[in-house]
């Protein structure tokens, strides 16, 4: 099977994968509210649009590196924003989290996460997930009680008072607290902070799962993985025998295997031809993984051969959300919705992602965090009585007018 050959390989969304179970394709499952069902598949396929996008611009930006993010959380938190939005403002961050503002309202996305979060956070014990979000606030930092409400009752997000003005211990009181949610793998999702911070908001990811079929460690041996065409490097090599969804994609050029977990969550491994890394990428959108859905067919795979691998990444995501149309929250943002004034403004979103895969199964560990300060006292300057005017040379700094305006309604 060419399932066998060895080169860089997509494990899709193996958080996004994780959640498909319960949000993507909610066909064959019985759901008492219609209404609530639309808002579910409206806010997965949303959510998985927003996923392609922003892994092609990490994986344009990050090339021949590994890639691992969390989608999911970097959506969260941008949702948990927007809570405190207006205007254009807030309409940016809704599009470039790829809603379409005709079809459904703010309120409804809202609702929706809500939804989500809870449905993620039910207790299970075949899986360990848990999602949370949290704010850390300067002491002085007065926020308006609906966002605090808002906060509270869609996000499911508590109030840290904090103080900003001692950097280094904010830093380390939200980094400690990323890392407790986190079972330690997201160690320092702030790198960075600057005193003038007013408030940070973080969204925190946990998971592990293990396979229903799982690997034998006495069959994985060390084995060779082709980074490149010239470039091999030696892995330990995980192996098995399974019946498990399968699908060879002639159109893409690609071969796909969805491993399941003893929740029925699943990873979709999805194999290019060789070469075709780059072209897969460029097919990925939700579309092609609907169609990837329907295509996998249980199949008898005589031997899988998967690496054992730990992967981590961080990013700062302030370049590429602007390139995604997130501008505004950057320089001239309305987050007035969080303390009743303009003055706040986004200085960096971070992210922070691990994940390990292993004979038992996947652990996987993510973080966002968004800091905001205040912005530089806006300059206002009317020149509405008498000024002078002096209009200079620059190369030879000759003055070429010079005139006083004491009325300029007359000629
Ligand atoms: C948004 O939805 C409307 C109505 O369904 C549709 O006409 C429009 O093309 C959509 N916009 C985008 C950007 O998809
Ligand atoms: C996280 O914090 C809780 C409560 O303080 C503590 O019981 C737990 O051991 C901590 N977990 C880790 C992994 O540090
Ligand atoms: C790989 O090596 C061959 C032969 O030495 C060379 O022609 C080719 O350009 C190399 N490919 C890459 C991607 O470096
Ligand atoms: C997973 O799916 C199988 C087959 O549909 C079912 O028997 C089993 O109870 C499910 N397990 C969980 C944890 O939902």
């Amino acid at each position: 099977m060419r399932a066998e050959r060895m080169s860089p390989f997509l494990a899709l969304g193996l958080l996004l994968a994780g959640i498909c179970s319960v949000h993507c394709l909610p066909e064959n499952v019985m759901v008492k509210d219609q209404h609530r069902r639309v808002d579910d598949h409206t806010l997965a396929s949303s959510n998985t649009d927003f996923a392609f996008s922003l892994y092609k611009k990490l994986a344009l930006e990050n090339p021949s590196k590994n890639v691992i993010f969390s989608p999911l959380s970097v959506s969260i938190a941008l949702a948990f924003l927007s809570l405190g939005a207006r205007g254009s403002t807030l309409t940016e961050i809704l599009e470039g989290l790829k809603f379409n503002l005709t079809e459904i309202q703010e309120k409804e996305i809202h609702q929706g996460f809500q939804h989500l979060l809870q449905t993620l956070n039910k207790p299970s014990n075949q899986l360990q997930l848990n999602v949370g979000n949290a704010m850390f606030v300067q002491e002085d930092l007065e926020l308006l009680d609906q966002f605090i409400e808002d906060a509270r009752v869609l996000f499911s997000s508590g109030a840290f008072s904090t103080n900003f003005r001692n950097p280094e211990a904010a830093k380390s009181l939200i980094n400690e607290y990323v890392k407790n949610k986190t079972q330690g793998k997201i160690e320092e999702l702030f790198k960075f902070l600057s005193p003038r911070t007013e408030l940070v908001l973080v969204n925190y990811i946990y998971f592990k799962a293990q396979w229903k079929t799982r690997f034998d460690p006495k069959h994985t041996q060390q084995a060779k993985f082709h980074v490149s065409e010239n470039k091999t490097v030696e892995v330990p090599m995980m192996t098995l025998g399974l019946e498990t969804p399968y699908f060879q994609d002639e159109e893409l050029g690609c071969t796909l295997v969805e491993l399941t977990y003893t929740s029925n969550d699943s990873a979709l491994l999805i194999l290019p031809d060789e070469g075709k890394m780059q072209d897969l990428e460029a097919k990925l959108n939700p579309e092609t993984l609907t169609r990837w859905r329907k295509s996998l067919q249980p199949r008898r795979i005589h031997e899988l051969y998967l690496p054992k691998f730990s992967i981590k990444s961080d990013y700062v995501l302030n370049n590429i959300l602007s390139q995604m149309g997130i501008k505004k929250i950057f320089s001239d943002a309305d987050l007035s919705g969080i303390t009743g004034t303009s003055d706040l403004v986004v200085s960096q979103v971070v992210h922070s992602a691990a994940l390990d895969v292993d004979e038992e199964g996947t652990e996987g560990a993510a973080a966002t965090g968004i800091s905001m300060e205040r912005t530089f006292l806006r300059i206002t300057v009317r020149f509405n009585r008498p000024f002078l005017i002096a209009i200079v040379l620059k190369d030879t700094q000759s003055i070429i007018f010079l005139g006083k305006v004491t009325n300029p309604s007359q000629a």
